[in-house]
């Protein structure tokens, strides 16, 4: 049985001045990027949904993404960057950093796998949905994002579809003890919010020697699946737009930025 958490236990803890503030927090819902989705209009910028557990949790190319109550941490950012929607992969790429370093604190050899999933030894134990909800009004466009936040926390196992290629902070730790989810959230609102608003200023150049070092695909070998099509070849770099600078085996180079692409280590 897992230690349950609390909102009150996050809200103690959060130290953000607008990211969290507005905090809303279930035991169990289908997906916090759902209903922040479907209830946009109500929300502003920085308002934070966790649940404790999600029965139809959504994952990057449909897959699902689901764990026991109190196992991880399922929680959805809503930012409101008042910019193009084109800005989406260098956001979700600087909140996948901010994650990262969220995750500093547990020494554990995290990295980053383009375009935002946190791996150990190429496991995955995080990932993010970033969805872009558009609203029309008469004379404007307003983009806001939805970053949708998967962690594997305190899971001490998997579903055998998943098992080889998952793993969670515990199971990594090899540690009797739980890591506390509330601490994490609430060291994950602080973290985004600094980013965010440092990247609103100073773009992503300001962070793209820190993705890079911390990013586990340059100059690695990959299959490269988007658009339906896959490739193999090597991940040269990462531009300053955020996409990837692809070379095939074929020898053609491409910059690759749909949010759709997943990067596979070939076998
Ligand atoms: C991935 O496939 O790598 C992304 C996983 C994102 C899962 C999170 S959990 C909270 C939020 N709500 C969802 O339905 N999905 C995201």
């Amino acid at each position: 049985m897992k230690r349950k958490y609390e909102q009150s236990d996050i809200k103690n803890k959060l130290d953000t001045r607008i990211i969290g503030k507005n905090l809303i927090f279930f035991d169990e819902i289908e997906s916090t990027n759902d209903y922040l989705k479907e209830n946009i209009n109500q929300f502003s910028e920085g308002t934070v949904v966790v649940s404790r557990s999600q029965t139809k949790g959504r994952g990057r190319r449909g897959n699902n993404w689901e764990n026991g109550a109190d196992e991880g941490i399922f929680m959805s950012i809503l930012l409101k960057p008042n910019q193009k929607i084109n800005s989406a992969l260098r956001i979700s790429l600087v909140c996948a950093l901010s994650i990262f370093h969220s995750l500093e604190f547990t020494k554990l050899p995290i990295k980053i796998k383009w375009p935002n999933d946190l791996t150990i030894n190429s496991k995955k134990v995080g990932g993010i949905l970033t969805e872009i909800v558009s609203i029309e009004d008469v004379d404007s466009i307003e983009n806001s994002l939805i970053i949708g936040i998967g962690i594997n926390v305190n899971n001490t196992s998997f579903p055998d579809e998943i098992k080889d290629n998952a793993t969670s902070l515990k199971l990594e730790k090899g540690n009797d003890e739980d890591f506390d989810i509330a601490d994490i959230i609430a060291l994950i609102c602080k973290n985004v919010e600094k980013s965010y608003y440092t990247y609103l200023s100073e773009r992503f150049k300001f962070f793209i020697d820190d993705y890079k070092q911390n990013c586990s695909n340059i100059m690695q070998e990959v299959k490269l699946i988007y658009s339906d099509k896959e490739e193999t070849g090597t991940v040269l770099d990462i531009n300053r737009d955020g996409s990837i600078l692809f070379k095939s085996y074929s020898g053609e180079i491409k910059s690759v930025s749909s949010g759709d692409v997943s990067l596979k280590v070939s076998n």
